[in-house]
């Protein structure tokens, strides 16, 4: 056997290898996701919606599905905030703690965020599916401080109206991306 057919056979065995245990990371974690799969954001929508969303170095983002932490980094970067993420995909967390491990003011946390008190950050991203887009809106308006950020990569907040939707080019990565601020009901906690 030549060494080029030897090399392909590795290369095809470890991509299959890496398909079997996302798919099984994907498949233990569907009770919790309900649908929202372990793809990442590209890095144009990244951009563009830091960019629709301007920082302070004293503020908290959180990544609701923190993915492999590709949020939390590009925010950090760009304006210093300390940022948060949280995943319940084994692959997506293990991948996130590996390349946040070195960044000071990033922490990547493996579980469920429904079970996570959101009351501490000023800015909300997340990029999940519409099955539990109402869920996550009515825990929202119960949490967070009346004029915190939340950003919602392609699928709206029911009964929330953004204050902008922004569309980035190319037209490959155009789903709209929903800004919104927690309304004035968020204070009313009884
Ligand atoms: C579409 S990916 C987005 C990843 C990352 N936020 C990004 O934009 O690149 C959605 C992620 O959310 C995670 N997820 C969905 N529901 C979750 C929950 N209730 N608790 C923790 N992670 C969750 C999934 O495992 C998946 O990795």
């Amino acid at each position: 056997m030549t060494s080029w057919v030897i090399v392909f056979l590795v290369l095809a065995g470890g991509l299959f290898a890496f398909k079997i245990v996302y798919v099984l990371a994907t498949a233990g974690a569907l009770p919790v996701t309900r649908g929202a799969l372990y793809v990442s954001t590209s890095r144009i929508r990244i951009r563009a919606f830091l960019e629709a969303v301007p920082m302070s170095s004293d503020q908290v983002l959180y990544d609701l599905g923190c993915g492999d932490g590709r949020v939390l980094r590009a925010a950090g970067r760009r304006y210093g905030v300390k940022a948060e993420g949280w995943d319940v995909n084994v692959l997506a967390y293990l991948n996130a703690r590996l390349r946040c491990f070195f960044r000071p003011g990033l922490r990547v946390r493996f579980g469920d965020f429904r079970a996570v008190d959101l009351g501490g950050a000023d800015v909300v991203f997340c990029y999940l599916f519409p099955d539990v887009m109402k869920d996550l809106a009515a825990k929202l308006e119960r949490e967070l401080t009346p004029g915190a950020r939340v950003i919602s990569a392609n699928f709206p907040l029911p009964g929330w109206s953004p204050d902008r939707v922004i569309r980035p080019e190319p037209a490959r990565h155009a789903d709209p991306i929903f800004i919104y601020r927690a309304p004035e009901a968020a204070a009313d906690r009884s």
